[in-house]
This record gives structure tokens, sequence and C-alpha cells, in this order.
């Protein structure tokens, strides 16, 4: 059977990844998977997980299994985090999923069994993976203009303009903060607009929040995700937990649909279960159960939104001291959209064959769209990565 399949085409962030690794330079620089990275170069642990992990550890009496939903209490306090008590709960239905592309993938098959005829719009451009998970459930696509490249903010009028397009049964995928790939954030302005938007044409807004924390806070970067929630009658959120959690290689996420009425959300809860129970029965336990305990312990909590605060305080200050040396080295402000930007991600504005020279020459990995991952920055290199993008021609 197996000789009908052609090769199929490799993620593109995940191969550059692998292209890094095989690279036997010891200057090469990652700028390009989205994982933070600390001034050694290294993805620590933060200290609240571990702690955490240690009382699992200790305290854990059994591995048998939790249920369809996961670790309902894990979600109970994502759903706090996010929506920090906008939505209400009871029209809220919840369930643990293996990372934040679990939580949409299961999200649009959701989508699919209630619409099957429903269009997912993306950004111009987005993650590769949303396009890829939505055709995969079976959905149809279509893109709005989001980036402008010139002032290399969001086009708002453009994104607004495309979307008058959208209807009922259609979903629009909006990144909650910290857009990737192009580190352009919609205002607190667009969030309204767009509230009114869904309301007025009744489209289903889904949010992909997979970097809350790492744009200008916890509580900054839910707000207009937050804003939506609490005036919309449906809307499906994607969270991640492994950026600001760091705990990617756990895959800990949760899926939300708000639901019009507490009936419709519990459909909505039970479908879910029997999403996850054709696809993996269950969702893995340990990050879930690691991310509970830190949420619901004052300490832990506190230490673990300290820490985060760190990684973001370091993220600002790379784009800043970048920002600051390309303006010195191109005497114009061309480049200051890095420190306007947030998240970890900045399409930088490189054509492919300067993406191509800049890893090869330099060994500075970027994504082929010359999307730049800030947190693989490290201080001591600003100046050759200035000096690199000046001496391709940026
Ligand atoms: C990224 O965009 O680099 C990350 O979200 C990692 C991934 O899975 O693509």
């Amino acid at each position: 059977m197996f000789s009908t399949l052609r090769p199929s085409p490799a993620d593109p962030i995940l191969a550059l990844a692998a292209t890094f690794r095989e690279d036997p330079r010891a200057r090469k620089l990652d700028l390009g998977v989205g994982v933070y990275r600390d001034a050694a170069g290294g993805t620590p642990i933060p200290r609240a997980v571990k702690r955490a992990e240690a009382m699992l550890l200790e305290r854990q009496e059994t591995k048998s299994y939790l249920g369809l939903l996961g670790d309902v209490a894990f979600s109970a306090a994502m759903a706090d985090l996010v929506f920090g008590g906008a939505g209400p709960a009871a029209r809220i239905a919840s369930i643990q999923t293996p990372g934040g592309g679990g939580a949409l993938w299961i999200l649009m098959a959701l989508a699919k069994k209630a619409a099957p005829e429903a269009t997912v719009w993306l950004s111009t451009p987005t993650w590769p993976n949303h396009g890829a998970i939505a055709e995969f459930a079976g959905l149809k696509t279509r893109a709005y203009r989001y980036f402008d490249p010139e002032t290399r903010d969001v086009d708002a009028a453009a994104m607004r303009d495309d979307l008058k397009e959208a209807g009922p049964g259609d979903i629009v995928l909006l990144h909650g903060c910290c857009h990737n790939p192009t580190g352009a954030n919609l205002t607190m302005e667009d969030w309204g607009a767009l509230t009114e938007m869904a309301l007025a044409q009744g489209f289903t807004p889904m949010v992909d929040i997979a970097y809350q924390g790492f744009g200008d806070g916890l509580a900054e970067d839910a707000a207009g995700l937050r804003h939506m929630a609490a005036r919309v009658p449906e809307m499906l959120v994607a969270a991640s937990c492994s950026k600001n959690f760091a705990l990617y290689r756990d895959r800990t996420g949760a899926a939300f649909a708000l639901c019009a009425s507490e009936g419709e959300a519990a459909a909505a809860r039970a479908n879910l279960m029997t999403l996850m129970r054709v696809s993996i029965s269950m969702p893995p336990d340990h990050g879930a159960a690691t991310v509970r305990m830190i949420l619901t312990d004052p300490a832990l909590r506190a230490d673990w939104e300290a820490e985060l605060g760190d990684m973001r305080g370091r993220m600002l200050a790379l784009r800043a001291a970048l920002a600051e040396a390309l303006r010195a080295r191109t005497n114009s402000p061309r480049f200051d959209f890095i420190a306007r930007h947030r998240g970890m991600f900045s399409l930088v504005g490189a054509t492919p064959e300067q993406v191509t020279r800049l890893r090869e020459e330099h060994g500075i990995y970027l994504i082929g769209d010359s999307r730049m991952n800030v947190a693989g920055l490290k201080e001591d290199r600003i100046g050759e990565v200035a000096d690199a993008f000046a001496a391709v021609g940026m």
C-alpha cells in the first residue's frame, strides 16, 4: 500500500532546526525555531517547574487514567489565566490538550463537526501549521491581509477590509499576542473593531495564544482576547504552555470553546471528549499536572511569574539593542520596528537570497520568510548580527 506515497514536504521551521543541528560551525547562531534561549544559549527549565515536578514525583500516588478531559483542575486554572474571568465559565467547554498544536487541531475538528462547510480565515502571513491543520481537519482556508511590509506594522484597514467577507459559520483565526511570524500585534482598538465585526457579521473568532507573557505581561497579552470573550457569543481559544512554562516537549496546552449557552457548551464538551477519544484517547498528564500545581500554589506562581518577567525583559532588551545597533550601521531608523514588535519573533524583511547568505556566510539562521527569533540572540553578539545584516545588503 505504501507504494502510493510520495514524500510530503518538510515543515519549514522544523527542517531548519535539523539543518542547524548538523552545521559544524562553532559560532553558528540559531534565530530560527521558536524556542526561548538564555544568554548562555540554553533553554532552561523554570525554577517553579523544577520544584513542582519534584513535588509531583514525591506526592503522585497513581498513574491511572484521568479521563478524556485530562486534568480538569489544570484546564480550569488555564481558563483563568487566559480569560481572566472574562467570558462566563459556564459557557466555556475546556479540555486539556497535547500542546497548543493539539488544541488547534481539536478545535478545528470540532468546527468541522459543527459546521462542515466552515472556512478558516488566516492572516498573511501566519504560522505555517495553521493552514496545514485546518486543511487536515477538512476545513477550507482563506487569507486576510495583516502585515504591511512598508511600515512593518499591522495593516488594520486592509485586514478589516478583507474580513468583511467573513460570515456566519466562518472562523477568523487571530494570534492572541506576539504574532508569529511577524511580531506586529493588534492594538486594543483593533480588537474592539474585530469584536464588533464578529457581532455584526456572525463569524466565530479563534484565538491562538501560544506566547502569553512573552509580550507585555500575562494580563496585557490577553487583554484583546478578554475584551472579545466578554462580548461575543462564540469563540475558540487554543492555549499553549510550551513557551511561557518552557514545557515544550511535555506537550501541554488547553482548548476552550466559548459557546452561546450552557447547553451548547455541554454539547461542545461532549464532542471534544469524543474527538479526544478517537484521536489519542487522552492527553499526557505530566506537564499539565506541573502547570496546575504552579498556577494554584501562590509561592510557585509568584516565582514562575517573576522568571517569565525576566525572560520577557531580556527579549525586550535584545530587541532594543539590535534596533540600536542597526540604526548605527544603516544610519537610518529602518529597523526600529524590531524594538516596537513584541514576543519572540520579528519578520525582518530579508529577501530569500539574503536569508541564504546570512546562513551560509555568517552562520546566522533565520526562517526562509526572514522570521528572526529574538530570544536566540546573544547580548555579546548583537554587533556581529547587525554587521551581518548590513553585509548582506539589508
Ligand atoms: C515556532 O513557530 O517556531 C514554534 O511554534 C515551534 C513550532 O512548532 O513551529
